[in-house]
């Protein structure tokens, strides 16, 4: 399975979610793709926030090596899962679908934990170390539901 996870800058939500599902891919052995990308175009380029690093860290998950991308369209081709953090991401990517079939592809992370609640990871950038660690916990859960989904997705091929 190949899964995108899409914030606003690709600084802090996103890169933390993918570092954490690589994280357990790695641990449970899973056969999986991960990357993550963003809309705002001012930190493209950039690494992740050093809130974001130093959250990971804590816990053990290396984040030292991420460069902020933007979304492309061709991203609906490329994964089968595009996980979005709020409305704001949902809105973007939704805007950028050319079917119904790229629409499909399209869900909140927070559904993996709520089914159909669209409940949002909140934007931690003017938060401090505490929002952080929420939006850590918030991902991990969201994560862990993703990875024994494709455990059992794995198994069962
Ligand atoms: P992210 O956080 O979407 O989780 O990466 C943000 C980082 C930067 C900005 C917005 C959100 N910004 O507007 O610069």
């Amino acid at each position: 399975m190949k899964i995108l996870f899409v914030c606003l800058g690709n600084i802090c939500r996103s890169p933390l979610a993918k570092a954490i599902m690589v994280d357990k891919i790695r641990k449970k052995n899973l056969t999986a793709e991960v990357d993550s990308a963003g809309f705002e175009p001012f930190h493209r380029g950039d690494p992740a926030d050093r809130r974001s690093v130093e959250v990971a860290a804590r816990h053990g998950i290396d984040l030292d090596h991420h460069v902020a991308r933007l979304f492309t369209a061709r991203d609906f081709d490329r994964f089968d899962r595009i996980y979005v953090m709020d409305s704001i991401n949902y809105s973007d990517v939704m805007g950028m679908a050319r079917s119904g079939e790229d629409e499909a592809r399209v869900d909140y992370i927070l559904n993996l934990v709520d089914p159909g609640k669209d409940l949002h990871v909140p934007d931690p950038w003017y938060g401090g170390r505490e929002g952080f660690e929420n939006v850590f916990k918030m991902l991990d859960t969201a994560c862990e539901r993703l990875a024994e989904e494709i455990d059992t997705k794995n198994k069962s091929q």
